[in-house]
């Protein structure tokens, strides 16, 4: 059973995600750390955000992929599905020192949300905005307490600056 979940997002400046099922972005630092910092932990993801993953990315390596789907009869290569949030966290256990990380879309973060057990959160926040058709929903700031973890500029790599920020949920 998991009672406890982790978070990742990286918003453009106007708090959006995605476009045409997609990332609107290229920021290989950012994808680093995405990797660095999902490596080893349970993945729980939505099946349109599945779907987005290119085929030779996914399931993603090295993590246990989990999609959210209310097909009852899909199934995806090497992916655990459940139907329900409820029924995903309650079939799910961790070994020791693995985290439940959210890594979206946009359906699956309010989900995850509303649970109210989303401890820790990764925002990576981008610079630039992008016209994106999907978007991180509104949560409460003030049960978060935020620090920068590190910041990028533009370069050569990168067409936009960002920062990435921890959110620890107060108690
Ligand atoms: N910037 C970022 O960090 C980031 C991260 C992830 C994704 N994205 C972007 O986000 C976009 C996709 O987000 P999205 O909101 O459209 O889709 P999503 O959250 O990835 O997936 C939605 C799907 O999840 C399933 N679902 C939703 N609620 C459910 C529930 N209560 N129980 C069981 N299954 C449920 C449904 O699948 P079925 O239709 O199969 O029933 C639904 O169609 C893409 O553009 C992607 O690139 C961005």
């Amino acid at each position: 059973m998991i009672t406890a979940l982790s978070l990742i997002v990286a918003v453009d400046a106007a708090n959006g995600i995605g476009k045409n099922n997609g990332l609107m972005w290229n920021l290989p630092a950012d994808m680093q750390f995405f990797k660095e910092t999902t490596k080893g932990h349970v993945v729980i993801m939505g099946r349109k955000n599945y779907d987005s993953i290119p085929e030779k990315y996914r399931p993603l390596a090295g993590r246990t992929n989990v999609i959210l789907s209310r097909n009852t009869v899909f199934e995806a290569p090497g992916c655990l599905v459940f139907s329900s949030i409820e029924d995903c966290l309650a079939n799910l256990s961790l070994a020791a020192g693995q985290q439940a990380f959210i890594i979206g879309g946009a359906q699956i973060y309010e989900l995850a949300l509303n649970t109210g057990l989303v401890e820790n959160m990764f925002i990576t926040h981008i610079d630039k905005t992008y016209g994106a058709d999907t978007f991180f929903p509104d949560f409460n700031q003030n049960k978060y307490e935020k620090t920068i973890l590190f910041e990028q500029s533009i370069n050569e790599k990168h067409e936009a600056s960002f920062k990435v920020y921890q959110y620890t949920k107060k108690h």
